[in-house]
């Protein structure tokens, strides 16, 4: 697939994950324990069917995919954490393909996946309601919406640091930490079933229905 035409800060973005991909994977690796426990664990039990993962990554989630998973494609916008993400499908136990592609504009039609899965990616991507839009999109009216992601905490004096701190992380990694993501995808029409958060419920699992099609015509 060639190279989606990109905003300037999309493409911001894609440099910086280019950029960290040889690294990201050590560099998380105090946020997994720390911070999402055995979140990842409880995000790839959630999926079933024909799966499409968007924000993939070096595709840490792959190994916790679970057995219900018929085939899983995977996009992300950095080649470099694509590259990594299919070392890491290799002998997967179903068919995968990953592809270069943005979000907001996802290269697949309408209703073709039973799962549509993100995780800690929302924070990233510059305009996450259209991401939303397009994971209710390519999700099946059936299907689900499966999303772990960190967000804007409740209790305020952490969200007084969040929201002081974000414009810092934004500008290093592109993540900004002050998104109230769960309220965005009501917003749009989505109902929204907590399963899980952790550390003060900045980190949370949820499953998603997607709103009825015309919400978005
Ligand atoms: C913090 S990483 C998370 C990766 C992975 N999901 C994980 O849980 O480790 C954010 C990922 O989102 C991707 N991303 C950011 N904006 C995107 C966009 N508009 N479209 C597709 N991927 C995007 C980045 O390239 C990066 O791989």
């Amino acid at each position: 697939m060639s190279t989606p035409n990109l905003t300037t800060e999309t493409e911001r973005i894609r440099r910086i994950y280019d950029e960290r991909a040889p690294a990201y994977d050590r560099a998380q690796g105090l946020v997994e324990r720390l911070a999402l426990g055995s979140l990842r664990r409880q995000f790839g039990a959630l999926m079933s069917g024909e799966t499409l993962e968007i924000g993939v990554g070096t595709g840490l989630n792959l190994p916790f995919y679970a057995p219900a998973v018929t085939r899983a494609a995977g996009v992300d916008l950095s080649e470099e954490m694509l590259a990594r993400a299919r070392e890491r499908a290799a002998g997967l136990p179903f068919p995968t393909s990953f592809v270069q592609g943005d979000a907001t504009e996802l290269p697949f039609p309408e209703a073709a996946f039973d799962t549509v899965a993100i995780s800690l990616a929302l924070c990233t991507i510059p305009d996450p309601a259209q991401a939303l839009r397009e994971a209710a999109r390519v999700c099946r009216p059936d299907g689900r919406v499966v999303l772990l992601e960190h967000v804007i905490a409740p209790a305020r004096p952490l969200a007084v640091a969040q929201r002081l701190l974000s414009p810092l992380n934004e500008r290093a990694i592109g993540c900004h930490l002050d998104r109230d993501t769960f309220t965005l995808a009501r917003s749009l029409g989505f109902s929204v079933e907590s399963v899980g958060s952790r550390l003060f419920d900045i980190f949370q699992l949820a499953v998603l229905r997607p709103p009825a099609r015309a919400t978005f015509d």
